[in-house]
């Protein structure tokens, strides 16, 4: 399953901050924003993620994540003229999606919680569309799904004016490859964007939509204002020194991933020694608080939940 991670936009809600500076480079708490969804599709068992940009800030990307081998995934880069929607991304991968299925992943959201790298990793063969439901105070804002009294879904609407439920879509939407016909056949809505609901409404029809609801047990945070930012900061502060384990972690992910191994992490903790964020990496080595497999022996993958 290939990726792409959506960090385009003007992030206007962000002004003055993000006049120079891309949103999804913006802090959350000890990391670029951008870190919390890559290793969301890392837990996903993703490795070949596509990321898309503006052209002005593709070389600050480029300067931060690299071609990816550091942590033992694929990179590739492309640029978005101009936001006109999330769904035209989907038209700008076309030939990184070729027939694989593929997991988009917008740059400001934040997912945490136990199990979700699992549940994630559930979708690799997927026919069809999953995407995910959230109960948030007000969708308003945002794509919202509605059930009927089965949980069977009957609608998904964009920025509804009276949200006919509490379910929020996040996102982050996994598609089989047909998805890129589909987007091919959208026309863009009255605010003049390729819709992802649009998308999401076309599988609905075609009956082939899957909506799992995130139990209260999972976060999805918005970062998407000053306010929430600020907010999504806290909570990983808050969590990570309570636990003593890290959010969004890529390093840690793609150790725990196995896709690289022990000495590469002690490579990639040399520079950032520093910051205190290295010595985390090191410590990961031989923590006896560690991960545990059922037999008591230590295992990184015991704790790819965790994170
Ligand atoms: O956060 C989840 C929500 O994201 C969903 O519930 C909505 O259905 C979906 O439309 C979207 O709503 P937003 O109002 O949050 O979308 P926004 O325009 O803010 O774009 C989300 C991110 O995608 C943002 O970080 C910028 C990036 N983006 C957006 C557009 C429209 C691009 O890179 N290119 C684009 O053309």
């Amino acid at each position: 399953m290939r990726g792409i991670l959506l960090a385009g936009g003007t992030g206007s809600r962000l002004w003055p901050l993000t006049l120079t500076v891309s949103k999804q480079l913006m802090p959350i708490y000890d990391k670029p924003m951008v870190y919390y969804p890559l290793s969301t599709l890392m837990m996903a068992g993703i490795t070949e993620v596509l990321i898309v940009t503006t052209r002005q800030d593709q070389e600050q990307f480029q300067r931060l994540l690299g071609d990816g081998s550091q942590w033992g995934m694929h990179l590739e880069y492309a640029v978005q003229e101009r936001p006109e929607g999330i769904a035209q991304a989907l038209l700008l991968a076309a030939p990184f999606i070729g027939d694989q299925p593929v997991a988009l992943i917008l740059g400001d959201n934040i997912f945490h919680g136990n199990g979700l790298g699992t549940r994630l990793a559930e979708n690799k063969g997927l026919s069809g569309a999953r995407i995910f439901a959230y109960p948030v105070a007000d969708p308003s804002q945002l794509g919202v799904v509605e059930f009927d009294e089965y949980g069977k879904v009957i609608s998904i609407e964009e920025k509804p004016q009276q949200p006919k439920s509490r379910y929020a879509v996040p996102g982050l939407y996994f598609y089989d490859h047909e998805v890129v016909d589909i987007a091919k056949a959208l026309r863009p809505s009255t605010r003049g964007e390729l819709e992802i609901t649009a998308v999401n409404e076309t599988y609905l029809r075609l009956g082939a939509l899957q909506v799992t609801v995130l139990d209260r047990g999972a976060a999805w945070l918005d970062t998407g204002t000053f306010e929430a930012l600020v907010q999504a900061s806290e909570y990983v502060r808050v969590v990570e020194q309570r636990q003593g384990f890290k959010i969004g972690c890529v390093e840690e992910v793609a150790w725990r991933m196995d896709l690289i191994d022990d000495a590469q992490l002690r490579t990639l903790a040399g520079p950032l020694l520093k910051s205190g964020y290295g010595a985390y990496l090191l410590d990961l080595l031989d923590r006896p608080d560690g991960p545990h497999d059922v037999a008591g022996r230590r295992t990184r993958a015991a704790a790819g939940n965790r994170l």
